[in-house]
């Protein structure tokens, strides 16, 4: 607990949003198979989840397969879907023992079937927990998102169970995947790329970025306070502004 002192009297963002990216590159550091790289992010991921709800954090999303990651070659595809399986079944203890409830937004249907069984799996099993909210992003993509929002709500516009002139933003916020999760404060992506890849578009509109260096699979909670602390410095206005 005593490394949370520095964090005494800051802003704790509600809810930090993660592109975990750089898990190929440690491993090649190392000359070791990309693979080695996710194996290691995926422990970097359960780590991160303890830090986070130390530090106050009340949820944390990650991106950890995303619409576009199926043109990987099909060996590294197979390699990732088989961690995330695994991942999914110790999940169900693990977020049993640390009160945390998880959720997983994307398209399903692309998901093996076992692997969507075990997700209904893990979310029944954590619903009622009131710790960390963590929800991970799998076969997500923000346009397949929105997307199939849209399609719904015009469904239900034509069938009469929504009216085209009550649609406002917070409708819409309810069609898409984070339903009832609040808009990210804070996004993180790793490995020096600066870009959104497709994550949270929506979500993210007033969030503050951080971008560091650091690979995934070497991001620890030391970071997560560099991060929270630079969250601190910046101004968030909303499009308004601060009178001096
Ligand atoms: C990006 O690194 C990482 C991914 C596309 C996969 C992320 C998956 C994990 C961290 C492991 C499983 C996730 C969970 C939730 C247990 P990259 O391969 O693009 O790295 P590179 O840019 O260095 O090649």
């Amino acid at each position: 607990m005593s490394d949370n002192k520095v964090l005494e009297g800051m802003k704790i963002p509600e809810h930090v949003a993660i592109i975990m990216d750089g898990n190929g590159r440690w491993a090649k550091k190392r000359m070791l198979p990309r693979n080695m790289g996710h194996v290691q992010g995926a422990k970097t991921v359960e780590q991160i989840c303890e830090d986070a709800d130390s530090v106050g954090i009340k949820y944390l999303t990650v991106y950890a397969f995303s619409t576009e990651n199926w043109s990987r070659p099909e060996k590294e595809v197979n390699a990732i879907m088989k961690l995330l399986r695994n991942y999914l079944k110790d999940c169900i203890k693990r977020a049993n023992s640390n009160n945390m409830k998880v959720r997983v937004i994307g398209e399903r249907s692309r998901l093996s079937e076992d692997i969507r069984e075990k997700i209904e799996e893990l979310e029944e099993a954590s619903k009622n927990n009131t710790g960390l909210n963590f929800t991970i992003a799998l076969n997500y993509g923000s346009k397949d998102e929105i997307t199939r929002a849209v399609k719904r709500l015009a469904k239900d516009c034509v069938d009469g169970t929504a009216d085209v002139d009550k649609i406002d933003e917070a409708m819409i916020s309810g069609y898409l995947d984070t339903a009832g999760i609040p808009d990210p404060d804070l996004l993180i992506r790793t490995s020096g790329e600066e870009r959104l890849s497709n994550y949270l578009l929506w979500q993210l509109a007033y969030a503050e970025f951080y971008f560091t260096d650091v690979l995934w699979p070497d991001f620890n909670k030391d970071e997560l306070i560099k991060a929270i602390e630079k969250y601190n410095g910046r101004d968030r206005r909303y499009g308004g502004v601060n009178e001096e």
